[in-house]
């Protein structure tokens, strides 16, 4: 096996190539702080070797040694240094944390074939890597990727991959979408109609929401609360924290689906709603009623349950609001809590909400829509239509998570042109990714140490299975993760030649682990899809 130039995704702060190679084989050993079974046993996934652990003086004589170490003492719990030499790996991290991701530098060091399910390395030749020195740690601490799942149903299996493959791009958090008007996806035990009928529609718009095309097979499906707990623990092992999205007071016509009486009851008739088959933003909004709250109270303490996060997504985005201006009983709420407007309705909606949550020890996150009527006390605020709405959380004294559409919706087009397979939204390109900037430079120091970190948003009204999510979600992840953990300077000056030319490198790890990406060639003949499944390029608004 020939050894490879390190071409590393995200880049490291420090690489320090050094004369000399490192042999990993049969004979390797491995020494690993108590308690980090998974990280050793992570270690053998990767090279296929046995990796029994051995102390200093226990290792034999010319076989290399892998050395983990955890030291507290290190600027960051997510830093690590990894050295490789001559018969010696060492990892340091700050935290285990920090362990972990040089473990995945590790990985990519080893080459493509490491990023298989299984490799030659199994049956034992040995791993060559070059003599290196890397100092490195991130830049921000929410590093993630939004899955919506509730648009099209992504099974268990497809997440714990997704998971895998955030953790092979150093990013730590993922975003899921549970929830909206075309399906509920998370089993609530007080509640089995979310799922039985709200986890359901009977056929789905086939593409952007003014193609003429339906698909008539009913969609569904959900995670049970096992395989929660599953996706949960198998995301902690690659200390990636999963942040459950359940979206009030809008985009909620699945759950007014299941239930009802959760819905504006006096303006329409809500028994008559089914789980909603096409795209947009459905009116059927919830009700601002004690019942409501203490439902959504009961689905939130089974959330909290299953998910560890300090942080709990409540949407809050896209709240239409023509059934509260027209319900006798939202204005009566609007009246008796003197909350001014449907606009101070929507505030007193999430504030509950951001009390109860903090009340748990919990943290409310939510889509900038929140800031309308005015932000929770606690709140975070997840920047989605623009940098606008992170700044003026940012400057409130906010955290907030920039993902702004223009820049980091996966679900938009990455050419122009119409071959694309169901263009939508903004053209968005791997190199308009790549210069995609998290803190605006108006922000001060401190407005800007508000900005806890970015993600990529990927929405799927037009990626109906796997193979569609990866070819929209690939590349432009890369490029996602290195502008969340390196330390970039500012868009015009980045160097996207050399992050194309470590890219040449990072498409065979891909390949390895069976992305579907975009190639950089553009989408294969049978990626592309008819026109009228998508939508034109000129003047296009950027929804779906
Ligand atoms: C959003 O895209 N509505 C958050």
């Amino acid at each position: 096996m020939s050894i490879q130039e390190p071409r590393l995704i995200p880049q490291p702060r420090q690489l320090g190539l050094v004369d000399g190679i490192c042999v990993l084989d049969d004979h390797t050993t491995l020494e690993a702080p108590p308690g980090t079974h998974h990280l050793a046993q992570h270690l053998r996934d990767i090279t296929g070797l046995p990796l029994p652990v051995a102390a200093a003086d226990e290792a034999a004589g010319e076989n290399t040694r892998i050395v983990l170490r955890v030291d507290g003492a290190r600027s960051h719990p997510e830093s690590y240094r990894l050295t490789a030499g001559p018969g010696l790996v060492t990892i340091e991290g700050g935290a285990e944390a920090g362990v972990f991701w040089g473990i995945q530098t590790l990985r990519q060091l080893l080459g493509p074939e490491a990023f298989r399910k299984t490799h030659p390395a199994a049956a034992g030749p040995a791993w060559r890597i070059p003599a290196v020195a890397v100092e490195d740690e991130p830049r921000f601490a929410w590093r993630g990727f939004l899955l919506d799942v509730a648009r099209h149903f992504m099974p268990k299996d497809g997440v714990l991959r997704y998971l895998d493959l955030l953790a092979a791009h150093k990013l730590n958090v993922l975003h899921l979408h549970l929830t909206d008007d075309q399906g509920w996806r998370l089993e609530v035990r007080a509640f089995p109609r979310l799922t039985e009928v709200g986890s359901w529609r009977a056929r789905t718009k086939l593409g952007h929401r003014a193609s003429p095309l339906w698909d008539p097979r009913p969609h569904g499906g959900y995670y049970t609360q096992d395989d929660i707990r599953e996706i949960v623990a198998y995301a902690a092992e690659r200390h990636i924290t999963v942040v459950p999205e359940i979206d009030i007071p809008g985009h909620s016509q699945a759950a007014v689906a299941a239930y009802p009486e959760l819905g504006n009851t006096d303006v329409v008739d809500t028994t008559a709603l089914t789980v909603w088959d096409t795209w947009g933003i459905s009116p059927n909004v919830l009700a601002p009623t004690d019942a409501v709250l203490a439902f959504y109270e009961q689905v939130l303490t089974e959330v909290l349950e299953l998910f560890p996060s300090p942080y709990v997504h409540l949407g809050g985005d896209e709240c239409l609001k023509d059934q509260w201006r027209a319900s006798a009983t939202a204005q009566a709420r609007i009246a008796a809590e003197g909350l001014g407007d449907e606009e101070g309705l929507q505030s007193w909606f999430m504030g509950h909400f951001d009390r109860w949550l903090a009340a748990r020890g919990r943290r409310l996150v939510g889509w900038d829509e929140i800031l309308e009527g005015g932000l929770a006390a606690g709140a975070t605020v997840s920047s989605w239509r623009g940098y606008a709405g992170g700044i003026a959380a940012a400057r409130a004294g906010h955290d907030v998570v920039m993902c702004p559409e223009q820049q980091v919706y996966l679900d938009h087009r990455q050419a122009p042109g119409t071959d694309e397979p169901v263009p939508i939204g903004y053209v968005r390109t791997l190199e308009d990714v790549y210069r995609f900037e998290p803190v605006p430079p108006e922000l001060t120091e401190a407005e800007a140490a508000r900005v806890i970190g970015t993600q990529a948003n990927m929405w799927t009204e037009v990626t109906e299975n796997q193979q569609r999510v990866d070819y929209q979600t690939f590349p432009r992840l890369a490029a996602l993760a290195e502008v969340a953990w390196s330390d970039l300077p500012a868009p015009a000056e980045r160097d996207y030649a050399a992050f194309e030319r470590r890219m040449t490198g990072h498409y065979l790890r891909l390949d390895a682990l069976g992305v579907d990406y975009r190639p950089p060639s553009g989408p294969y003949p049978w990626q592309r899809r008819p026109g009228i499944l998508g939508r034109p390029i000129e003047g296009a608004p950027p929804i779906v």
